[in-house]
C-alpha cells in the first residue's frame, strides 16, 4: 500500500475532484491531491479545491506556441507539486506524448460512457441519440488516442425511456463519483496491472484480490 501523489486536472465543475477529496476525507482514498491544475482560471473546481486547503494552479493554452510546450509546462507544474500519478477528471484537452511520457502508464482518465463506444464529448447525448438501453463509465489509462486507452473498470447504469441528456448525464455522474475513487484505491493497493499487448490482444489490465 502506497499513498498516492495525485495531480488532479479539471477544466470545468469538479464534481469528480470533490469525489476524491470527500473519499480521502472518508479515509476510503489512501493519497493526497498534491495540486489542482486547470486550464480555464473559470473552473468551478478551482473554488472547491482552494475552499479545502488544496493547491491549484491555472496554465493557459492559450499561452503556449505549441500542445507540446504546453505540456512540457503542465509536466514541470506537476512534478514540483510533488506528482506522481495524474488524474484527467473533466479535463477538456488532449494530452501529447510529450505529457504521457513523464508519467508513463500513470495517467488516468474518466469517460461518461462504456467504452469503446462513444468516446469523444457529448456522449451521453449520443447514447441517447442511439438508442442504447445500458449506458454509463468508465475509468482507463490514457493512451495517445481519444479515449483509446486499457480500461480499468467501468460501471453500467440504465437508460430510461423518458431520459433525457440531463437526467441521463446525472445518473452516469453519480456512479463516476463512486468509480473514480475507488479505482485510485485499486491503484494505491497495487491492484492494477497493466498486461501489455500480445497477437491475440490489446493491452488490457487486470485487477487483483485484495490480499
Ligand atoms: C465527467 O462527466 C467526466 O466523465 C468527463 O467530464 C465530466 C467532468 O465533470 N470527462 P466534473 O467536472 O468532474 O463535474
Amino acid at each position: 500500500m502506497s499513498t498516492l501523489d495525485l495531480g488532479v486536472l479539471i477544466s470545468g465543475r469538479g464534481s469528480n475532484l470533490l469525489s476524491i477529496l470527500h473519499a480521502i476525507g472518508a479515509e476510503r482514498l489512501d493519497a493526497r491531491v498534491r495540486l489542482v491544475l486547470s486550464n480555464r482560471a473559470d473552473a468551478g473546481g478551482l473554488v472547491h479545491a482552494k475552499a479545502r486547503g488544496v493547491h491549484t494552479a491555472v496554465l493557459s493554452h492559450r499561452d503556449y506556441a505549441s500542445r507540446e510546450a504546453y505540456d512540457e509546462a503542465l509536466v514541470a507544474t506537476l512534478r514540483e507539486a510533488g506528482v506522481t500519478w495524474v488524474v484527467l477528471a473533466g479535463f477538456m484537452r488532449i494530452v501529447t506524448p510529450v505529457f504521457l511520457n513523464a508519467f508513463p502508464g500513470r495517467v488516468i482518465n474518466i469517460h461518461p460512457s462504456l467504452l469503446p463506444a462513444f468516446p469523444g464529448v457529448h456522449s451521453q447525448a449520443q447514447a441517447l441519440q442511439y438508442g442504447v438501453k445500458i449506458a454509463g463509465c468508465t475509468v482507463h489509462f490514457v493512451d495517445s488516442g481519444t479515449d483509446t486507452g486499457p480500461i480499468i473498470s467501468q460501471t453500467a447504469v440504465s437508460v430510461l425511456d423518458d431520459d433525457t441528456e440531463e437526467t441521463l448525464s446525472a445518473r452516469i455522474l453519480s456512479a463516476e463519483h463512486t468509480l473514480l475513487p475507488r479505482v485510485l484505491q485499486w491503484i494505491a493497493q497495487g491492484r492494477v496491472t497493466l498486461v501489455p499487448a500480445d497477437e491475440n490482444r490489446r493491452a488490457r489490465v487486470v485487477i487483483h484480490q485484495e490480499e
